[in-house]
């Protein structure tokens, strides 16, 4: 019998070995926020939260960190960017309902500001080959403008199929 099982066995833990593998690979692409889609956002938080900057999909931060976005929005990293109440309303029921489903941890803050989208760990590893010069050029002028590399961004398209890192 033990002769009948040993290549069993071993098939079993080759299949498990690829298995593990297979699932160490979809657990490390879990660690990043899903659902990014803006579609159906309300049109105030395209025009108030996409004025200085692109309207950062909801699905990028946890709820909580969103929370503290709109709880500081007086000192809103070295700007004023408060709202009128009714506004505020619409965008924080908005915010909150939409990143629900983003259970990644919240980025620490740092110096006073509220946590960034840049300095989670997902979008560090994902853009671990992107060289430190690169984020400088004029072209790009800083992380948090993803749309100089992801075009559709604010659509909540990511893909690395249409990234494109300009000149
Ligand atoms: C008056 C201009 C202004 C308005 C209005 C504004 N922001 Fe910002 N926001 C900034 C600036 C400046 C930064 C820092 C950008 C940088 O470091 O390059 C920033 C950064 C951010 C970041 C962090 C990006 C990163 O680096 O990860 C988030 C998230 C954000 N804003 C959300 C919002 C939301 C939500 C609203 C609407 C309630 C909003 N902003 C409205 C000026 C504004
Ligand atoms: C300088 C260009 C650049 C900027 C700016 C940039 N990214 Fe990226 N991003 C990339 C590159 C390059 C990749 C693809 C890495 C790879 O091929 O695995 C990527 C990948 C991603 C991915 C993973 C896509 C996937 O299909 O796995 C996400 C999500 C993402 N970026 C979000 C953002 C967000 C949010 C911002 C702004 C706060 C941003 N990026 C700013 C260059 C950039």
């Amino acid at each position: 019998m033990s002769k009948m099982i040993w290549p069993l066995a071993l098939c079993l833990a080759m299949a498990s070995a690829w298995a593990d593998d297979d699932e160490h690979h979809e657990r490390h692409d879990k660690r990043r926020p899903r659902q990014l889609s803006s579609a159906g956002a309300p049109a105030v938080w395209k025009t108030e939260c996409g004025s200085c900057h692109m309207a950062y999909p909801a699905g990028l931060l946890p709820a909580a960190a969103w929370r503290q976005q709109l709880d500081t929005l007086r000192q809103h990293y070295g700007v004023n960017a408060t709202l009128d109440a009714a506004d505020m309303q619409v965008i924080r029921d908005y915010l909150l309902r939409a990143s629900a489903s983003n259970t990644l941890p919240t980025p620490a803050s740092t110096a006073g500001e509220p946590p960034r989208i840049t300095r989670t760990a997902w979008f560090i590893r994902k853009h671990d080959e992107v060289a430190p010069a690169v984020w400088r050029r004029a072209s790009v002028k800083s992380a948090s403008n993803c749309m100089a590399c992801h075009r559709d961004a604010e659509r909540g398209d990511f893909d690395d199929d249409r990234v494109r890192i300009p000149r």
